[in-house]
């Protein structure tokens, strides 16, 4: 039915025999099809959300995300122990903010990393303690910076050598002492199957590992400022252990040589370990991840004589994003005719603006029925949002039972990570709700936006 020759599918993208199956990799564990076909997610049935909040709807599994944050920080401490150290897991708060998610973490004892003054004041909404939050990000303010140090950040991580000096005037101001880490950029760069390591890396974030010996010997010398150690964030949607293995042993003779200047207490590793969103996703499990992580350290210290530090990591999509799933509404369906074969569009009723990461990265997603199982063989198909844009995919390439219609919910896993975060009113169409549910329950952890939200800003109407 569907010969390779006539099929415009690409290569990866398998004929799955069963076009409603749920890939464990990519779904919530509870995610399953209940006698009738529904779909479940967290114990609630995809057609009662949708009555209930409307489409599109941001789920997001409430155990999931417990379940992944306790699993990563069992992880990390087992891997340090084994070495006679510790390890501090931060949720890197990009990834997905809202106070729900923070309370949820941090109750799973996490610390939370965050990279601006307006994430800061959703983890400090949340009554996340101060002292467990660190403070990223290349160019931070003079008054996001003040305020960080006026709650009592734990730690603030220095990009820069301006941000030295703000900091260093903040501190004598106000007689206060802030712990810092210095972000530096070791010329290693992660992509998902790959690594390159080059000796400068072309981007804004850290600083190089030549310049860091004098900045640290310049926070030294202020009396506010207490150093802690070197942080380092290769990339995001890594799937191997590689890139973070080169990435310490540079970061480690820096560390080595700072030590002759006094304490190196801390190294924090960043984040970005890979996640399925598709079949043929398979990164390595977290738990390998860790230890080959921990273990590149170890050996790192040992080869050269030196303790071992405390260690911190920063994950964020690996907490939530397989955690989160998005219901569409099916409005219209058109075959288009290629050179080879055709092709089905399927269009949902949000997209770009819900989820941006197709047409920013030519991210790869799946997509399922979720209001009932399909009866009829696979098709393939791409689904599209309602925005005026042709780059408007959802789910660039997947198979559907070809008996899709308009009225189906369509579920998209895998969108609990840098979907929300990066969600837009382009058009005007408002942001969705994010829905918690868990054992059989849900509600609403940030409301979705109404008409009245969307003409708030505008000056012209008459109020
Ligand atoms: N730490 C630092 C310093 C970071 O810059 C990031 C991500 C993380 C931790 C968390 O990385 P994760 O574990 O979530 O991969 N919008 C892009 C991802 C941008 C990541 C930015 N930094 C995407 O949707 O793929």
């Amino acid at each position: 039915m569907h010969s390779a020759v006539s099929s415009p599918a690409p290569e990866w993208l398998v004929v799955p025999e069963d076009a409603n199956d749920l890939v464990p990799a990519i779904w919530p564990a509870s995610a399953h099809r209940d006698a009738d076909g529904e779909l479940v997610v967290g114990g609630v049935p995809a057609g009662l959300l949708a009555r209930t909040y409307g489409t599109p709807l941001q789920v997001l599994d409430e155990g999931e995300v417990r379940r992944r944050a306790a699993a990563i920080r069992s992880a990390f401490d087992a891997a340090a122990e084994a070495h006679g150290t510790t390890a501090r897991v931060y949720y890197a708060g990009k990834a997905l903010l809202n106070t729900s998610v923070v309370r949820w973490v941090t109750e799973e004892g996490l610390n939370v990393d965050v990279c601006t003054g307006g994430e800061l004041e959703v983890a400090l909404a949340a009554g996340a303690d101060a002292g467990r939050l660190g403070f990223h990000g290349n160019n931070k303010s003079v008054p996001e910076l003040e305020r960080a140090v006026e709650v009592g950040i734990g730690t603030v991580v220095i990009d820069s050598e301006i941000e030295i000096e703000r900091l260093a005037a903040i501190v004598s101001r106000t007689g206060t002492t802030q712990r810092v880490m210095l972000r530096v950029n070791s010329g290693v760069h992660a992509e998902t199957h790959d690594f390159l390591a080059t000796a400068h890396e072309d981007q804004k974030f850290g600083t190089p590992l030549s310049l860091a010996p004098g900045l640290v010997s310049r926070i030294r010398e202020i009396e506010g400022l207490e150093f802690v150690g070197l942080h380092c964030h290769i990339g995001s949607q890594i799937f191997g252990v590689a890139g973070f293995r080169e990435s310490a042993a540079r970061v480690l003779d820096l560390h080595q040589e700072l030590l002759a200047g006094g304490d190196v207490p801390q190294l924090n590793l960043g984040g970005g370990f890979g996640i399925a969103y598709t079949r043929v996703d398979t990164p390595e499990p977290i738990e390998d991840l860790a230890q080959g992580i921990v273990d590149a350290v170890a050996e790192g210290c040992a080869a050269r004589g030196i303790r071992i530090p405390a260690l911190s990591f920063e994950p964020g999509r690996a907490i939530v994003g397989n955690a989160g799933i998005t219901l569409y509404e099916v409005g219209t369906i058109k075959d288009v005719a290629l050179e080879q074969g055709e092709r089905r569009y399927v269009s949902v009723d949000g997209g770009m603006s819900d989820n941006a990461r197709p047409a920013l990265y030519g991210a790869q997603y799946s997509a399922r029925l979720a209001s009932r199982a399909g009866e009829d063989a696979p098709v393939l198909v791409r689904v599209v949002g309602k925005h005026c844009e042709s780059g408007d995919i959802v789910v660039d390439h997947e198979y559907l039972p070809g008996d899709v219609a308009p009225g189906d919910l369509l579920a998209v896993p895998s969108t609990g990570a840098y979907c929300a975060p990066l969600s837009s009113n382009y058009n005007h169409i408002a942001r969705p709700p994010i829905v918690a549910v868990r054992d059989g329950e849900s509600r609403v952890i940030v409301r979705g936006e109404s008409l009245d939200d969307l003409l708030a800003r505008d000056a012209g109407i008459e109020r």
